[in-house]
């Protein structure tokens, strides 16, 4: 029986303008979801709500037995830490570094070894060794989802993680995502603009007048 690893309550969330309220959805174990909608209609907002980053108006959110938003900080960095990766919108690399000195940290700070693997799955082993900031935007991107990986997270956040890349390179790292939950028992929320990669999740969540509905 799958268990759930996420379970959101009720949330809501406004800026200069309400972006959504009675927001519920949980994230299985092996679950993977998908999160569509126009640009600007939160999509980004509650991800990182839902990872622990920014607090919601109202509701709540479970992470792995946690109330996220009543636990002291130290816990929640912790959880942050080790048990969740998040794929930004826009990849927070070190960029004078190295990729690989980049996936170091993560790993590092996750206690966890690097599986080195990972770099040849996602075609950027020739590369890695290569300062960040010599590096194609679609292979930063890459970079990003090695280096999240690498901290064997049970919860994977990623935000447009195929934004900047072509269709092959898309589906590679979709199957690398789905690869890594099915065999983790992890959790995927993945925000995306494209439906050949939200389908491939298995639920497909639409944000749309300000409510989070399901998809077919
Ligand atoms: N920290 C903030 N302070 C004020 N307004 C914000 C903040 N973060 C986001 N917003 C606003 O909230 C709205 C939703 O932003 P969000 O990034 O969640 O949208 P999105 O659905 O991810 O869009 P996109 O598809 O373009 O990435 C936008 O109008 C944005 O300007
Ligand atoms: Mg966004």
């Amino acid at each position: 029986m799958s268990k759930a690893l996420l379970i959101a309550k009720n949330l809501s969330h406004k800026f200069d303008y309400l972006l959504y309220k009675n927001v519920s959805l949980s994230i299985n174990t092996s679950q993977s979801i998908a999160v569509m909608g126009r640009s600007g209609s939160g999509k980004s907002t509650l991800l990182h709500t839902l990872a622990g980053l920014i607090e919601p108006l109202e509701g709540s959110v479970e992470m792995l037995g946690y109330d996220l938003y009543n636990i002291s900080e130290s816990q929640k960095e912790l959880l942050r830490r080790e048990k969740t990766g998040i794929v930004f919108q826009q990849h927070y690399l070190f960029k004078g570094m190295s990729g690989r000195g980049n996936v170091e940290i993560a790993s590092m700070l996750a206690k966890q070894n690097i599986d080195e693997s990972i770099f040849k799955f996602l075609q950027i082993e020739k590369v890695i060794d290569q300062k960040v900031s010599k590096l194609s935007g679609g292979q930063q991107q890459r970079v990003s989802l090695a280096r999240v990986l690498s901290k064997r997270p049970k919860l994977i956040f990623a935000d447009e993680p195929t934004g900047n890349l072509d269709v092959e390179s898309s589906k590679l790292v979709m199957e690398v995502l789905l690869d890594y939950v099915a065999k983790n028992r992890a959790g995927l929320l993945i925000v995306t603009h494209d439906i050949d990669i939200a389908k491939r999740c298995d639920r497909v969540y639409y944000l749309k007048e300000h409510r989070l509905i399901k998809g077919d």
